[in-house]
């Protein structure tokens, strides 16, 4: 079952995911699961205000992002390990240690069991997921098994051609896979909030909800999680059926 929240703009929609990432944050130490693009971005700005403002602190708190593209070094401007520094952690007191991305370079297959592993020692208190237009979560792409765990996958024409927007425009210097959590790592965190704003996800937003659980949206796995808060705006909330006037 999902819990639906829909509000009228994204600055509304990152204050909603703020508030639910509170909680969890004042039960004591919890581990955070993370995400990478544009959706979960006010969420951070929510939470580096709240580090500056009231103190909340992060020195104990461990995090596990979703993915990161392959071939990329770690440094380059639109690696997820900058995206995530730039964004979050280089502005709350979260010692280096305690951040986990995967791994895109070198033996990917070693990376991917280390990942795991790693992962799996910890339970994620609350996982931060955005959707693909082409209902994938983290880079599990169309046709990715359900009882996936963190593997190489290649990213779809659509999916390059929606993050060319950070490389320039130029699609050709989107890479052509990710390291990424499986879709049954990712069903292991205890809550899970999925943000998505804009018409573009809309399709991808109804087939997760009210399709059927099927690997081609791979977002539909979600239907079998106990605790999912899916919070958008109108328009992506838009093709859902209950939510038409
Ligand atoms: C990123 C990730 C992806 C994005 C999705 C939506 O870590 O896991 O699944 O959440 O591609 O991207 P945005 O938010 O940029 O629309």
């Amino acid at each position: 079952m999902f819990k639906i929240i829909i509000r009228d703009n994204y600055d509304e929609v990152s204050k909603e995911a703020f508030k639910i990432m509170k909680e969890v944050l004042n039960t004591g130490n919890p581990v955070l699961g993370l995400a990478t693009g544009s959706s979960p971005v006010g969420l951070y700005k929510e939470m580096i205000a709240d580090h500056q403002e009231n103190g909340t602190s992060y020195k104990n708190i461990l995090t596990f992002n979703l993915d990161e593209y392959c071939g990329l070094p770690r440094d380059h401007r639109e690696s997820y390990w900058t995206f995530m520094h730039e964004n979050l952690f280089n502005h709350i007191d979260i010692p280096d240690e305690n951040v986990h991305v995967p791994l895109g370079n070198g033996d990917i297959k070693k990376n991917c069991r280390n990942y795991e592993k790693e992962l799996k020692k910890h339970t994620v208190d609350i996982q931060v997921l955005g959707i693909g237009s082409d209902g994938h979560i983290a880079f599990n792409e169309p046709g990715c098994p359900f009882d996936s765990v963190t593997h190489e996958m290649p990213l779809t024409e659509q999916t390059r051609q929606d993050n060319a927007r950070f490389f320039d425009g130029d699609i050709n210097q989107v890479p052509v896979s990710a390291v990424t959590m499986g879709l049954a790592s990712i069903m292991r965190a205890k809550k899970i909030i999925l943000i998505a704003t804009g018409e573009n996800k809309a399709k991808a937003i109804r087939d997760m909800i009210e399709g059927p659980k099927t690997t081609d949206c791979p977002a539909s796995v979600l239907q079998d999680h106990p605790d999912v808060t899916v919070i958008m705006d109108k328009q992506a909330a838009e093709k859902l059926t209950f939510a038409r006037p």
